[in-house]
């Protein structure tokens, strides 16, 4: 009887203490999601972004994910194995996270960013022992943001005199929250009129910017990336030999061009705001 009793008291005791470790020592992760990158220099700019969230949560551990399949399959024949979305989350729900703010890296909101908010979502619903997670905003979809990177742009790319003027270069999409690319013009003519952005698979199109550029007569054109890194669209849509990249269809048209290849991701003023969204993320856990 009385060894019973005790074996009874000491599973209590366990069971106890069993619940008080998990609701006393949340364990919180990062997770980093972008569309990814093949290019070996463009994923550099991840491992800034990398660096400095580290440097601004030293504890918390940080995980990575790439939506793109294909860049995946064609990482993973380099051997280098990159997390899906759900993949990394079920990595992390093994490792025993509880609480995790997954983070944005994509542009606009966007169905590529939908897609990862309803795969985050599902997810948290099935993983044992996951408690929240949250999801940091992209780098454009409130007022604010638009403001900084519109802000950020004109400032990084000067303009000196009135014959020069600067495009960037966005994804564009089919989604609805393409809007966000003409609405984020509205922005930059706040601050300048020779700051333009461009889209290679929505509005605005090259074409449109080049008749403003010529109303303007405008002689020379910087043509910069306006997505988070210099990957394939910078390299070979923008900046390509073929006749009908950015740049080639600018030089038929008599513009002299200069190419900034650097990706969104490498300027730590833009990684400030997705830091900024991360750190909402957080909060919210
Ligand atoms: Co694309």
């Amino acid at each position: 009887m009385k060894i019973l009793l005790l074996i009874g008291l000491y599973a209590i005791t366990l069971s106890n203490m069993g619940t008080n470790a998990q609701t006393n020592s949340p364990k919180k992760g990062i997770l980093l999601i972008t569309f990814g990158t093949s290019y070996p220099n463009a994923r550099k700019a991840f491992d800034n972004i990398e660096e400095q969230v580290r440097s601004y949560w030293p504890d918390i551990d940080i995980y990575w994910a790439y939506t793109s399949g294909f860049i995946r399959k064609k990482l993973d024949k380099q051997g280098i194995q990159i997390d899906s979305p759900s993949g990394a989350l079920a990595k992390m729900g093994e490792a025993g996270y509880t609480h995790i703010a997954a983070q944005s890296l994509h542009i606009i909101p966007g169905s590529e960013f939908h897609d990862v908010v309803r795969t985050v979502k599902g997810f948290t619903q099935v993983q044992k022992g996951l408690e929240k997670t949250t999801m940091g905003r992209p780098l454009v979809s409130k007022h604010e943001d638009l403001e900084r990177v519109a802000r950020f742009f004109t400032e990084q790319f000067p303009i000196a005199t009135n014959d020069e003027a600067v495009v960037l270069m966005g994804h564009g999409t089919h989604h609805d929250a393409n809007v966000y690319y003409p609405g984020f013009q509205y922005y930059l003519n706040d601050l300048s009129d020779r700051h333009y952005v461009a889209t290679v698979e929505g509005y605005p199109t090259l074409e449109r910017v080049i008749r403003q550029l010529k109303k303007q007569q405008v002689k020379k054109v910087t043509l910069t990336p306006f997505m988070s890194v210099a990957g394939d669209h910078a390299q070979n849509d923008m900046a390509g030999q073929e006749k009908d990249s950015w740049k080639s269809q600018l030089e038929a048209e008599g513009f002299e061009v200069d190419v900034v290849m650097k990706g969104l991701a490498e300027y730590d003023e833009v990684v400030k705001i997705w830091l900024d969204h991360l750190k909402e993320a957080l909060d919210g856990l």
